[in-house]
């Protein structure tokens, strides 16, 4: 089992690419399936949540390859309409193939969905709302039996939630329905948008991406294109927590600054300096951060939950005390208890939690618990003072691309080993 070993209190300097974004490739590689022929996906981040769902892909009977971060899919062959409990386990995007089953097949057979335990995770309004589309759905022992045989069609759906993967599921399934699907209370996260962008590239009618109300118009068929994936806001923040916490000025190019605007004004109420021009953001963290007053997670736009982990990690060491709401998943502070092994007094409370800054942090041996919060502890050791050891790395693994190569590219002492 690989570990990281990095020796903090490095300063950070330098640019670094950021990756295409993990939740924008997921639902599109599901969405693939949907067109016939050959798509060709640019800027593919290389993670193991891309790859589980590449499996799946292979076990519908496409053909999947990578080459560098390009990943070519071709859909011929697709020709089952199961997925497995061992594939569908991997990740929480694997429900996402739910939908595109079937709407092509008229038929799915999947189990329930894997991915971080951040919370309960359920997929009501992911299957009310594939009834409302005519579904006929079974629920037994963990699996999911769908069926449509005359083939799906258009409703109006609300989401109760803003759910980024039911919106998502809605905007797949409906593709391929008779007549036009209203959905409103849309999650309007930018992944959704480039969704949307590349299933109207293979011929579907998308309107309103990205807004709470979509429309979708069902079409009969669609064919594969080319498209690129947009950069992941995520790891984009995950550097910013980076450049934070050990009061460094870095570059990150191939970023979007307009999918960044509560993450930026973050890191400026911490006292860093942000300039964006085009596709690269420089930030300059102050030799000492201010604490954050109120951060409340929220649907898009709002303060995304995926960076709260991170950002909690800077503020373990601003000069002050900084308050975090998580509004989004229901445990989604596991992270807390290894960052108090470094260190970091941390006190949590339902959905609230308060950090007392500290002065710095110590390297120690520490553990991840899901994804983001892996992301969190590697913050936390390039500002701590020691070595730190973090092992479970295959939570990193799903979502960063060589974190740690890109890290000490910009000068961090960070190795796997
Ligand atoms: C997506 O998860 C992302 N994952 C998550 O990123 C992200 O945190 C989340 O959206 C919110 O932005 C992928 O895109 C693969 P939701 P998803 O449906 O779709 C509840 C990461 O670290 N809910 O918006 O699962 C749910 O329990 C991951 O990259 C229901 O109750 O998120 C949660 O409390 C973590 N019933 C809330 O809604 C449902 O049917 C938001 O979930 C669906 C969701």
């Amino acid at each position: 089992m690989s570990k990281l070993l990095v020796t903090g209190r490095k300063k950070l300097s330098g640019e670094v690419s950021v990756q295409g974004a993990k939740n924008s490739v997921l639902p599109i590689l599901s969405a693939t399936l949907l067109a016939r022929g050959e798509t060709v996906l640019y800027n593919c981040p290389d993670l193991s949540d891309v790859e589980d769902s590449v499996n799946i892909l292979r076990y519908l009977g496409c053909k999947a390859e990578r080459s560098g971060q390009t990943l070519v899919i071709n859909t011929d062959g697709f020709n089952r309409c199961d997925v497995p409990d061992s594939l569908m386990r991997k990740t929480r995007g694997s429900i996402i193939f739910l939908g595109a089953v079937l709407a092509k097949t008229g038929r799915a057979k999947l189990s329930l969905p894997g991915g971080c335990e951040i919370g309960l995770r359920p997929i009501d309004m992911h299957l009310s709302a594939l009834k409302k589309l005519g579904a006929e759905i079974r629920e037994r022992r963990g699996c999911i039996d769908c069926r449509a045989p005359y083939g799906l069609s258009g409703a109006k759906i609300s989401l109760d939630f803003p759910s980024v993967g039911a919106t998502e599921q809605v905007i797949i399934a409906a593709c391929l329905a008779h007549g036009a699907t209203t959905l409103t209370n849309a999650a309007r996260e930018p992944e959704i948008a480039d969704l949307a962008d590349f299933l109207n590239s293979c011929g579907a009618r998308i309107y309103g991406a990205g807004e709470g109300e979509i429309l979708i118009e069902g079409t009969g068929s669609l064919s594969g294109c080319a498209h690129s994936i947009i950069p992941d806001r995520i790891a984009a923040a995950t550097f910013m927590s980076a450049a934070a916490a050990t009061g460094s000025e870095i570059v990150l190019t191939d970023v979007i600054p307009a999918h960044l605007g509560a993450v930026i004004s973050a890191f400026e109420d911490m006292g860093c300096k942000i300039k964006t021009d085009g596709t690269k953001l420089k930030i300059t963290a102050p030799a000492s951060l201010k604490p954050l007053k109120a951060v409340s997670t929220m649907p898009y736009p709002g303060f995304p939950t995926d960076a709260q982990a991170p950002l909690m990690a800077a503020a373990c060491v601003a000069d002050g005390t900084s308050v975090f709401t998580e509004n989004i998943f229901e445990n989604r502070f596991r992270h807390t208890r290894e960052l108090a092994r470094m260190g970091a007094e941390i006190k949590t409370c339902g959905r609230v939690c308060v950090v007392y800054g500290r002065d710095k942090l110590y390297g120690a041996k520490v553990d991840s618990t899901d994804l983001r919060g892996a992301a969190a502890l590697v913050v936390a050791a390039l500002c701590a003072e020691g070595k730190t050891r973090i092992g479970s790395l295959r939570y990193l693994e799903r979502g960063y691309e060589n974190l740690e190569l890109s890290l000490s590219s910009l000068g961090a002492d960070i190795k796997k080993i």
